[in-house]
């Protein structure tokens, strides 16, 4: 382990400590029979967690199992992963691939996989021998680190390993002891926390004799009781008091001369740092500012020597008990007493030398991150070197850790003073950062303070442009700031014309189709004036899905591959994203299925390789929508499954308003109660949040009305409500037809209007896109009750990829049918319609089809055709993953070339083993080959 002070940590036997040790021996004995946990040792500075690691650790050899030890240092918080890098990249680690770890911070596309080896070299590792894994002083962890241990503990839970965390929950920042206490509750049972007490009088007097080799007397036992307990204190005050030759031993009692206390704990640093000579002193007190552990070379440029002359005087202070070695560095013996060395500098002449010592760093080769936490020890406000230093470091770490970069640019911003000119534009990327970071609320209130300033019309312009991008904020919001911002006087042009593409994205975002037209001419004047790609591409995609909602399907079409050709001129940031987003999004609204999962699936590539959360979320929405589409239920309900926040997830951005889409087609296709109420949940927090979340819960709720028979209620809900809109989403076309359906059954002429504009709008450009032919032949064929209509429907429907529209428009002719008398022809129909709905297991529309048929006396039953187990019933995804595990790929290669979360690949897994009725990955294996051999014989699937 990298201990600071070496063997010194171990150089006396540990006193106390009974039942922390008999809980972590009941952790070593669960990790030695497959059981890992997760335990925190928690306590004041030296109370002793580091010599309860080394305890540990000397036990887990002892039974042999293997440990992995590292230590976080406090200068390199802002490293992104430094502390992962110390923990496994070790030459001696027993992971293989480690030096993969190495590549994590300048390939952050890599990390996603990088860490997944990682998980899984740790498995294979601790197949072959128990593993714990022991991180002291985690409060100083960086936050890549702590995400990827946290992800590796989660992983591996099932796998023998035990995590135990040394902390001081004193120190650090808040966010981190967030992040390892739900790290110790995520185990339940085998989460355990350990919180160190001082030692009682009677071990403190164990430990007094193990220093001093013999049983102390009653003065001396008063004395380390002056210690309260504290194990560091205790020590320093024995061994000051020994080397002072205070202490007298006699017939195996020790004693000591007079009630003083030793000069070392007496005195205080400043007075034991006079006793050394000026040349350790100097080099104690640089030491001091410098990080935890520092180069001879770097000490020698601080003090302005060669090393070769510091030899005696790092002597000099190792005698004096104050530094010590570790490995080929220097450090203090203890951090308190780096701390207390600190504290003997006067503060101006600290700031000027710790931002020396910064220099020097950045001379020995160290990134702007490693120094900037030395940096801010001791910066005060209006310290501009200050700012400018944490400003590049956050730049630096933005793309591989954006948490990180939050934090650094916040300290930037504390740092400033109120009049500094770059203020406002900390602000913005600070705003930008914690959006990016998901720390929404941070956002929202930073953006609060930064308001509340006396601010200039510019400055104000570009803070309220950095809120309007806060993806966890509805789109009617975000317009908000944009509409605000372009009527304060004198913005400068290029601001300008950033508002005005984010005004026309988030008024179409938001539905107000109304205004969209117009911003979107307005941002696309502007952005040709001012060349800004950004801007034309905004205006582009919102000007799309107007064209789309208005039944101008080329033109939709037309504009996304303007778009397409703009978006390849460069790296666009998130502006690049939105235009991939809803050039997948169109693609899969108008019936080009395959181009749009392709599409779908770069995106997600893109998303998992960047670690963009938010990015990641959207697609995932997007893939679950195609899914739906696709007719694939299943899949799209895995797919909300196991994104992040699940089935349960709400936001008001995209995120929120497609999850309540898919739930509530979900509801209705499968009539599962659980997803009925989440469904109706999301749809009650959407209704008043803007046009385009008030059309889809509205849908929602009178989707609900109308299953529960209450037609009234649902032609309620559907009566104010444009039918098409933006953002055009593939659901919208069902949604047509679902309100035809109601309108003919009502017989309510305003919904009946609102339905027959939407057929309008769809029929605009005839043979254009056969979806909207299909669909606005089905809903005219609903209202008018017109059995030809509906025929032309099917027809158009059969060459679309849209099985469960498809299925719906054969039902519904089947029954018009039925009604002219064409009995044969309707069961026919029905049948076939059944068998689409219960191959989607579509369960709530085949019961419905199985009960007009039973009326016809024909008997059909779910999952006759579609079966709820068997390799029948495997989904396309799940017979992908089958077919790969077969042939004996790891859920990793799983994963990868199916570009699923290994969560995904688990979910995936369990549904499989669970309709397969098995139990391991080997039974698989001889199921396929069996089942392949059926396969290949002319007779399956007879
Ligand atoms: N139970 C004990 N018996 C004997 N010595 C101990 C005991 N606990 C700690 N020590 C000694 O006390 C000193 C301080 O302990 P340690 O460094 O483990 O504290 P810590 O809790 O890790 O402090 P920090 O928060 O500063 O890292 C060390 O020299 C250690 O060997
Ligand atoms: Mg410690």
């Amino acid at each position: 382990m990298s201990e600071p002070g070496g063997t010194a940590v171990r150089a006396f036997p540990m006193r106390g400590r009974a039942d922390e040790l008999d809980v972590l021996d009941d952790v070593i004995a669960n990790l030695m029979v497959g059981t890992g946990s997760v335990v925190l040792v928690e306590g004041a500075p030296g109370i002793g967690k580091t010599r309860l690691l080394a305890e540990v650790r000397d036990r887990l050899a002892a039974v042999g199992a293997r440990s992995l030890c590292a230590k976080a240092f406090e200068d390199q918080q802002a490293v992104p992963f430094a502390l992962l890098i110390a923990t496994f990249g070790g030459a001696e680690a027993p992971v293989a691939g480690a030096a993969a770890l190495r590549t994590l911070d300048a390939r952050p596309d890599r990390r996603y996989w990088v860490v997944r080896d990682l998980e899984a070299a740790i498995a294979s590792a601790a197949e072959q021998a128990p593993l714990a894994v022991l991180v002291d002083d985690v409060q100083w962890a960086d936050t890549g680190s702590l995400v990827a241990l946290r992800s590796l503990m989660d992983g591996l839970a099932a796998a023998p390993v035990a995590w135990i965390l040394g902390m001081r929950p004193s120190a650090g920042r808040p966010a981190v002891r967030d992040a390892v206490d739900a790290m110790v509750l995520s185990r339940g049972r085998h989460g355990r926390r350990l919180r160190l007490d001082v030692l009682s009088t009677e071990e403190a007097a164990d430990v007094a004799r193990d220093v001093l080799g013999a049983d102390v007397d009653t003065l001396l036992t008063w004395m380390t009781s002056m210690a309260r307990g504290n194990p560091f204190l205790l020590l320093e005050l024995l061994r000051g008091l020994r080397d002072e030759g205070r202490i007298r031993v006699d017939a195996g009692r020790a004693s000591t001369a007079g009630g003083a206390l030793p000069r070392r704990l007496a005195d205080t640093m400043e007075q034991r740092l006079n006793r050394l000579s000026p040349g350790a002193r100097r080099v104690v007190q640089m030491a001091a500012v410098l990080p935890e552990n520092f180069s001879a070379a770097t000490l020698a440029r601080m003090v302005g020597q060669q090393p070769s002359g510091l030899v005696e005087f790092v002597g000099e202070a190792v005698r004096a008990d104050l530094l010590t070695e570790v490995g080929d560095h220097l450090g203090f013996r203890h951090d308190l007493l780096r701390h207390a060395a600190r504290q003997t500098i006067p503060l101006t002449l600290r700031r000027a030398l710790e931002r020396e010592s910064a220099g020097a760093l950045i001379d020995a080769g160290a990134t702007p991150e490693e120094v900037a936490i030395v940096v801010t020890r001791s910066a005060d406000v209006g310290d501009r070197d200050a700012v400018a230093i944490l400003r590049r470091a956050a730049q630096t770490v933005s793309r591989s850790d954006p948490s990180t970069a939050a934090d650094l640019s916040g300290q930037a911003l504390r740092l400033m003073a109120a009049d500094d000119a770059d203020r406002n534009t900390v602000v913005a990327e600070n705003l930008w950062l914690l959006n990016r970071a998901q720390r929404f609320d941070e956002a929202q209130r930073s953006f609060a303070a930064a308001l509340d300033r006396p601010l200039d019309a510019e400055a104000e312009a570009r803070i309220r442009l950095s809120m309007a991008m806060v993806s966890m904020r509805s789109p009617g919001q975000r317009a908000e700031e944009n509409r605000r911002s372009l009527q304060l006087p004198g913005i400068s042009s290029s601001t300008r014309t950033q508002h005005l593409g984010w005004l026309a994205y988030h008024a179409m975002m938001d539905g107000r189709v109304s205004v969209v037209r117009c911003a979107a001419v307005d941002a696309l004047e502007a952005a040709t004036a001012a060349s800004d790609v950004t801007v034309a591409i905004l205006a582009k995609v919102a000007t799309a899905n107007v064209d789309c909602a208005e039944g101008f399907g080329l033109f939709g079409l037309d504009t996304i591959a303007h778009v397409e050709r703009l978006a390849r001129s460069g790296d666009l940031g998130v502006v690049g994203q939105v235009a991939a987003f809803h050039r997948a999004s169109i693609a899969i609204s108008l019936g080009r299925l395959s181009e749009g999962a392709a599409m779908v699936e770069q995106g997600l590539d893109v998303a998992r390789r960047a670690d963009d959360k938010t990015l990641l979320q959207n697609f995932s929405q997007l893939d679950a929508l195609r899914a739906l589409a696709e007719g694939k239920l299943a899949e799209a309900r895995t797919i909300v499954e196991s994104a992040p926040g699940g089935l349960e997830a709400v936001d008001d951005g995209v995120t929120g308003l497609i999850h309540a889409l898919v739930l509530s087609e979900l509801a209705v296709r499968t009539d599962d109660r659980g997803l009925r109420r989440l469904s109706d949940l999301a749809a009650r927090r959407l209704l008043d949040m803007g046009p385009a979340r008030h059309r889809a819960a509205a849908v929602a709720l009178a989707a609900a009305a109308w299953q529960s028979g209450d037609t009234d209620s649902a032609v309620a809900m559907l009566r104010d409500v444009d039918l098409l809109g933006t953002p055009f989403l593939a659901v919208d076309l069902d949604h047509v037809v679902f309100a035809a359906r109601i309108a003919a059954a009502s017989g309510d002429e305003t919904l009946r209007q609102r339905v027959t504009s939407a057929i309008t709008a769809l029929e605009r450009e005839p043979d254009a896109v056969r979806l909207f032919a299909a669909v606005a032949a089905h809903a005219r064929g609903l209202l008018d009750g017109d059995a030809q209509r509906l025929a032309v429907a099917v027809e158009l429907f059969a060459e679309c990829e849209r099985p469960l529209s498809n299925a719906t428009a054969v039902e519904d002719f089947g029954r018009a049918l039925l009604d002219d008398g064409d009995r044969e022809r309707a069961i026919g129909l029905l049948n076939a319609a059944f068998d689409t709905f219960a191959g989607c297991e579509s369960t709530a529309d085949a019961r419905r089809v199985g009960r007009a048929l039973h009326a016809l006396g024909v008997e059909r039953r779910i999952g006759r055709r579609r079966a709820r187990t068997g390799w029948e019933s495997l989904t396309r995804t799940e017979s992908q993953v089958v077919q790969l595990v077969a042939d004996g790929a790891t859920n990793r290669e799983v994963a990868e070339s199916l570009w699923l979360s290994h969560h995904t690949v688990n979910t995936h897994l369990r549904n499989i083993f669970a309709k397969l009725g098995i139990r391991s990955r080997d039974e698989l294996g001889r199921m396929t080959v069996s089942e392949r051999g059926r396969r290949s014989t002319p007779s399956w699937r007879s």
